[in-house]
């Protein structure tokens, strides 16, 4: 493609502009237009980020009638499946803001439509272009560890609750599980390739989102704050995923892979009342083993890198539509902790555990 690549950006509120401060970097790539469904607000953007030659829209469905190749999706979880749907329909290339959807029923609609269509679903996971996930996935895949049998993963901010859509049932769909959990899936998962899950035992409370004491919208604060649950996989691997936006703790531990062979330890980087969870990039990785006649342990070294982690998510999309290739992150692959996600809903309000159906 030697013309640019023509970009839409759907939904202009936080998250929005940094897919807009990813784009200018790229030379190849206009930001031909964005949408939001509040009246006003997308030329509002438009306008405060000097998009001169940029389009502004009331509606994604307008902004889709435009000739363009792609587009990056940043509205609330709840309209990730209509404007995802839509947009593969209109034969444009998606880069999907995480979570992928709210249900495993929509997921799965929006992977048959992206089939179908033939376009690009990628997930907008940017830990992944930290390089030391790629190391951390090959000390696991080369069996270094043995057998996997037990992953335990997530992490708690001590206090780390957002306010506005992120807290609305009817706009977000879930709070921490999906908000910061999925990016502790992502990381388990995908270092361990994919595993297919087969049930799930959960539970979920809000004591602080909904005290007025720690959240100034307490009284609209209708998700979850904290959640546990045990995933069961196929080949006896289980996974103990926890996930906490506020609590009275400094942290809710590491990353751990218990293998047969050895185990490996890691932390994530960064410090404050809303680091701990797995939203950035590792900090630090462990590898326990026994050797010269004892337990030993090894610091893996980390690979040293400057690399902006969302700007390299952005890049990499926009770089596979103007290549033809395919998508980064997968739909398909990210459909697999969708089914996580609504089975740990499911199961928590049921109070049992609860099978995962995948297609
Ligand atoms: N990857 C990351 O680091 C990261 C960080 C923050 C948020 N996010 C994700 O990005 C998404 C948006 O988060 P945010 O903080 O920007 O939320 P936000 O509430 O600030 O903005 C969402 C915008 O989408 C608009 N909108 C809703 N439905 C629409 C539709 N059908 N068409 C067009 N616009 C629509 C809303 O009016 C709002 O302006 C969420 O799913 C969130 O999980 C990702």
């Amino acid at each position: 493609m030697s013309k640019k690549v023509k970009i839409g950006i759907i939904g202009s509120g936080g998250i929005a502009g940094a897919h807009v401060s990813a784009y200018r970097k790229l030379p190849f790539v206009e930001i031909a237009a964005v949408a939001d469904v509040i009246p006003g607000k997308a030329r509002e953007f438009v306008d405060k980020h000097g998009l001169e030659h940029t389009a502004a829209f009331d509606s994604h469905t307008d902004l889709l009638a435009q000739s363009l190749d792609g587009v990056s999706i940043c509205t609330p979880n709840v309209s990730h499946h209509r404007t995802t749907i839509d947009s593969l329909r209109a034969g444009k290339h998606v880069l999907l803001e995480k979570p992928m959807s709210v249900t495993l029923a929509e997921a799965v609609e929006m992977v048959q439509v992206q089939k179908a269509a033939g376009s690009m679903l990628t997930l907008g996971f940017q830990p992944r272009y930290d390089p030391n996930m790629k190391k951390l996935q090959d000390i696991v895949q080369s069996g270094r560890l043995g057998n996997v049998y037990y992953v335990e993963t997530g992490g708690g901010r001590r206090r780390g609750m957002p306010r506005g859509t992120f807290v609305s049932k009817r706009l977000a769909g879930a709070g921490a599980m999906a908000d910061i959990g999925c990016y502790s899936l992502d990381m388990a998962l995908n270092t361990l390739g994919y595993p297919r899950p087969v049930s799930v035992s959960a539970f979920t409370s809000n004591h602080f989102g909904t005290n007025s004491l720690y959240h100034p919208e307490a009284d609209k604060f209708e998700v979850e704050d904290f959640g546990v649950a045990m995933v069961r996989f196929e080949n006896e691997l289980v996974l103990q995923f926890k996930i906490s936006w506020a609590m009275h703790m400094d942290t809710l531990g590491a990353t751990m892979f218990l293998g047969t062979d050895a185990g490996l330890k890691v932390t994530p980087a960064g410090s404050g009342p809303w680091s701990g969870v797995w939203d950035g990039a590792i900090g630090e990785m462990t590898l326990f083993h026994d050797d010269f006649g004892g337990h030993t342990s090894t610091a893996v070294p980390l690979i040293g890198h400057s690399l902006n982690l969302f700007d390299e998510k952005v890049r990499d999309f926009a770089e596979a539509v103007r290549d033809g290739r395919s998508a980064p992150i997968p739909g398909e692959q990210i459909l697999i902790q969708q089914a996580i996600i609504d089975g740990v809903l499911r199961s928590a309000e049921a109070r049992r555990e609860v099978s995962v159906e995948l297609p």
